[in-house]
């Protein structure tokens, strides 16, 4: 059976601790209050699509311990199909330990464990998969061999695409720009990649031209948080725009990227016919509603807030 949305990327178990401030160098400070939950950008993107509605199916690798196992299960929860949920005989699963201070502000540490084992050759088993999906999502969580691989194998069956460069690093192979249909990074990670120092929306829309002009990206997507998103279409697709976000009280807004991502995936691969403008306002309105509450997956909105998205 073929899935609409199929995820290739990382599965990690969140343990977020909610803090006065973020902790700086050699402190030490009490939390006030503690939550484990299933996260991984990729996780957090397949689990956001499938909430809404999409048939997906997650490529990722877990450890042989607690984690691994509970994160199987949490993506059956969801009706994702686990096929290739593959598990790895020496390493654990992936963690990332969190601080949210009282601001909604988030700093995040990643240790990849399994996700790092996920291969080429993996990806090389999925081609069927990823031939027969609408949309496929990646990100930059993996070996960078294995997201390449994904990309490469969407390009080959003309099957649309989505990269997020999260987390970024400043040097990436050109392929991950010139391949994927849209190329999707936060205001930091623009800034990473291009050397623009992205605040305003000016800025983000000089970053995107950069990773048009300099790197031959098609069409480029950069979130600015409270400041909504901006969207380079690829050229003689459309106008860019700058689509702005309603005002609201962040919470938590770990997990808010990747909440926008999979929403997109999903509007993309189940109406084809919706104007990217549309998915991107409709997306955003749903990363908006996951920083009303705390943490990342257990944020997300079901399908039943379709009905009443407010958008434009
Ligand atoms: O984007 C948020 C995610 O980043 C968290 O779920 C955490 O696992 C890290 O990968
Ligand atoms: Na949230």
């Amino acid at each position: 059976m073929s899935s609409q949305v199929v995820v290739v990327g990382a599965s990690n178990m969140d343990l977020t601790s909610y803090v006065p401030s973020l902790p700086k160098p050699g402190e030490t400070l009490h939390g006030h209050c503690f939550k484990k939950g299933f996260g991984g950008k990729g996780a957090n993107q397949c689990v956001m699509a499938a909430k809404l509605g999409a048939s997906t199916a997650m490529v990722t690798k877990v450890g042989k311990d607690v984690f691994g196992k509970e994160t199987k299960d949490n993506y059956e929860r969801y009706g994702i199909n686990t096929e290739h949920v593959l598990e790895d005989d020496a390493e654990f699963t992936g963690v990332a330990p969190i601080a949210v201070d009282d601001a909604g502000q988030n700093s995040i540490i990643i240790v990849n464990g399994a996700n790092d084992k996920l291969s080429e050759a993996d990806i090389g088993r999925v081609e069927d998969l990823i031939a027969h999906a609408k949309v496929v999502i990646t990100q930059y969580e993996i070996r960078p061999e294995t997201t390449l691989a994904a990309l490469r194998l969407a390009n080959k069956h003309g099957v649309f695409s989505i990269f997020n460069l999260a987390p970024a690093k400043a040097e990436i192979a050109s392929e991950l720009f010139t391949l994927p249909d849209i190329f999707c990074v936060n205001e930091t990670e623009a800034a990473m990649v291009t050397g623009v120092d992205v605040q305003t929306v000016q800025d983000a829309e000089a970053a995107a031209r950069a990773l048009q002009d300099k790197h031959n990206a098609k069409c480029i997507i950069i979130t600015l948080g409270p400041q909504g998103t901006y969207v380079l279409p690829k050229p003689g697709d459309g106008d860019p725009f700058h689509m702005p976000a309603t005002k609201v009280t962040a919470v938590d807004t770990s997990g808010a990227g990747d909440a926008f991502i999979g929403a997109l995936g999903y509007f993309l691969a189940t109406d084809p016919s919706l104007p990217l403008r549309t998915a991107v306002a409709k997306a955003g309105a749903i990363a908006t509603v996951s920083v009303q509450q705390q943490g990342t997956q257990s944020s997300y909105p079901d399908a039943s807030v379709l009905a009443s998205l407010h958008t434009e």
